[in-house]
């Protein structure tokens, strides 16, 4: 069943916009996805070549047209400079779960950008969609990640068994969630 519009939303909150992946970003996701730590603690390929690129805007269309993920880049509002990535990779309807996962370049770490970015696809998928929990898993060694969930409004709900989808992992993430009660609650809209 789909779960997610067939019209691709930008999200926006004035400094950071999520749009849809396109063709013209595929050099700059490919230099983005060089960081050590994003093939260390996403599933990237490593290395990450051009034609993993090009095969992730591919992919992210097709999945946006059926539904199974909603994968976005992040820019900078004002210039439009690919600043890294932050999709919801699980949209479970059954249930209504999703899990997001994120990247940012080098360059555009330090300066809050992916803790707006999580907020702004938090507040898609629970209000506009209706999911009721959105989940985050990091790496127990993975301290930024940790900090952006904390600072996006998830709570730290303990260690879990790594699914074993990243390259270089400890056995171990840290599940965090934000669920909509949890969200209306702390609005800061
Ligand atoms: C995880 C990752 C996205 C975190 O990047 P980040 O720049 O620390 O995260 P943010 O964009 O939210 O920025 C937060 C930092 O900006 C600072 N900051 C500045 N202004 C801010 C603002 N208005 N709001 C929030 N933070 C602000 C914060 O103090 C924080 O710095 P700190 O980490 O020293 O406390 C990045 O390390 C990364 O891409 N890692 C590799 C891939 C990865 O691990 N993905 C996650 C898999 S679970």
């Amino acid at each position: 069943m789909r779960t997610i519009p067939t019209t691709i939303p930008t999200l926006s909150d004035g400094v950071v916009t999520l749009r849809r992946p396109e063709a013209s970003d595929i050099d700059a996701i490919t230099a983005g996805c060089q960081e050590p730590d994003v093939s260390r603690y996403t599933s990237m390929p490593s290395p990450y070549e051009r034609q993993h690129a090009e095969a992730f805007v591919r992919d992210s269309a097709r999945n946006w047209e059926q539904g199974t993920s909603a994968n976005f880049v992040i820019v900078d509002a004002t210039t439009g400079e690919l600043l890294g990535g932050c999709g919801l990779i699980r949209l479970d309807s059954s249930d209504r779960v999703s899990e997001v996962g994120y990247w940012l370049r080098g360059a555009a770490r330090g300066r809050g950008a992916m803790t707006r970015a999580v907020r702004l696809v938090a507040n898609w998928v629970l209000r506009d969609l209706g999911f009721r929990r959105l989940e985050l898993q990091a790496d127990v060694r993975n301290t930024p990640s940790h900090r952006v969930a904390e600072r996006a409004g998830f709570r730290r709900e303990g260690e879990v068994p790594a699914p074993g989808r990243c390259a270089d992992r400890s056995e171990t993430m840290v599940m965090f969630a934000l669920t909509r009660e949890a969200l209306d609650a702390g609005s800061d809209e």
